[in-house]
């Protein structure tokens, strides 16, 4: 099947199918009544027409509904992503978050893949994201911004604002979150915290006792020093968001990252946006799929199930998905196999057909 109908788009949208072959005949592209559309086409004909339409992919209609009653919507935690230049302290103020020391155990002190963490506060959880600084990791950044319900841009108060900082502050406004400032390093003899607002406002980025929009907490991830506040403030944000999500059905939310690992097979690290997952769900995630074996938190406990912003890391998958695939609870564990085949191998045609599209002349157009 290749798309709505003009008739279909007609009766969608409780206009007459006669006006839409009109506005099609206009945009150059006449069609009949039981002629198909091009997803973009409808788009373009239902804007025409001042009328907003998604399309919904037979894969969605086939499985449950996205739609959630405002009753079923329950308070969730929030999902705090912290991003900035490399080597300002993200993955210390992490450490000194969570009072442990994962740092000492990364390559070279600098952090290469994304990672979540699950922190309590006063009886509230927050779920972590770490992400690399390393300009290399730009998309890695850009999916860390779109997971994530506020981001906490962290700047060295003796170096300032450098290219990933604002690089940061760019994906962050892409992804419409708010973003708290940690000026680090406030320890250092150099530490110029007030410059870090200055050079900040440059970008949009001003502080709330300047009148803007950001709160900024100046700490030390080594002295810590300012991380109690840090996150008050976090929780005082998330306050503001009024972060909500149904628990009480199918699974749903992204890979974070994802790993083929020797012992265990494919591991990945998955935050739930949607639902519960629970040991024993069948889900599909990008072209993997596979039923959730076995559950652990960033610990290595076992857990029997994943609530709205839990990040779990999950066993049992009969691929690597890739980070920031989205995944899903199937109900039928058929649907789910045939699902990622066959992404697997529209993946694989589409390869095989950017191999075959580079012949002689477009080589030398490259040229
Ligand atoms: P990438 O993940 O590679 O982008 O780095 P990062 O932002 O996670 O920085 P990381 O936490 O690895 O810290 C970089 C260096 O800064 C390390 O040598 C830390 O010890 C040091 N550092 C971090 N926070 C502070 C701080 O508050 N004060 C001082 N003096 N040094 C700090
Ligand atoms: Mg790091």
């Amino acid at each position: 099947s290749e798309g709505v109908t003009v008739a279909e788009l007609a009766e969608a949208l409780d206009v007459s199918a006669n006006d839409i072959i009109k506005r099609l005949f206009l945009l150059g592209t006449p069609l009949t009544m039981t002629q198909s559309m091009s997803n973009d086409l409808v788009e373009l004909v239902a804007d025409d027409m001042g009328r907003k339409v998604r399309i919904v992919t037979a894969e969605e209609e086939n499985s449950f509904s996205f739609y959630d009653d405002p009753k079923d919507l329950k308070p969730r935690p929030p999902v705090v992503t912290v991003m900035g230049h490399v080597d300002h302290g993200k993955t210390s103020l992490l450490d000194a978050i969570r009072h442990t020391n994962v740092w000492s155990g990364e390559a070279g002190g600098i952090t290469q893949h994304i990672g979540a963490s699950e922190v309590m506060i006063n009886g509230r959880k927050i779920t972590f994201v770490d992400t690399p600084g390393h300009e290399a990791f730009t998309a890695m950044r850009a999916r860390g911004a779109k997971i994530t319900d506020v981001v906490v841009l962290v700047v060295a108060a003796d170096d300032g604002v450098m290219p990933q900082t604002i690089e940061a502050i760019n994906h962050s406004k892409a992804a419409g979150v708010p973003i708290i400032v940690a000026v680090n390093k406030c320890d250092k003899e150099e530490a110029n915290p007030d410059k870090v607002r200055q050079m900040l406002t440059e970008y949009g980025i001003i502080p709330e006792e300047w009148g803007g929009q950001n709160m900024f907490v100046n700490v030390s991830a080594k002295k810590n020093i300012g991380i109690d506040e840090l996150l008050e403030t976090i929780l005082l944000q998330a306050d503001v968001l009024e972060l909500k999500a149904n628990p009480d059905t199918f699974a749903s939310g992204n890979i974070i990252e994802a790993k083929l690992d020797r012992g265990r097979g494919p591991v990945a690290t998955l935050l739930v946006t949607r639902g519960t997952l629970h040991v024993g769900d069948t889900i599909v995630a990008g072209q993997s799929y596979g039923s959730v074996r076995a559950m652990l938190d960033q610990h290595g406990e076992h857990k029997d199930e994943a609530r709205p912003s839990d990040a779990v890391e999950i066993l049992g998958l009969n691929s690597v998905p890739a980070a920031g695939d989205e995944f899903r609870v199937f109900e039928d564990a058929r649907d789910a196999r045939d699902l990622a085949e066959q992404r697997a191998l529209k993946a694989r045609i589409e390869e095989q057909n950017k191999v075959k599209h580079v012949t002689l002349e477009t080589l030398f157009e490259e040229m």
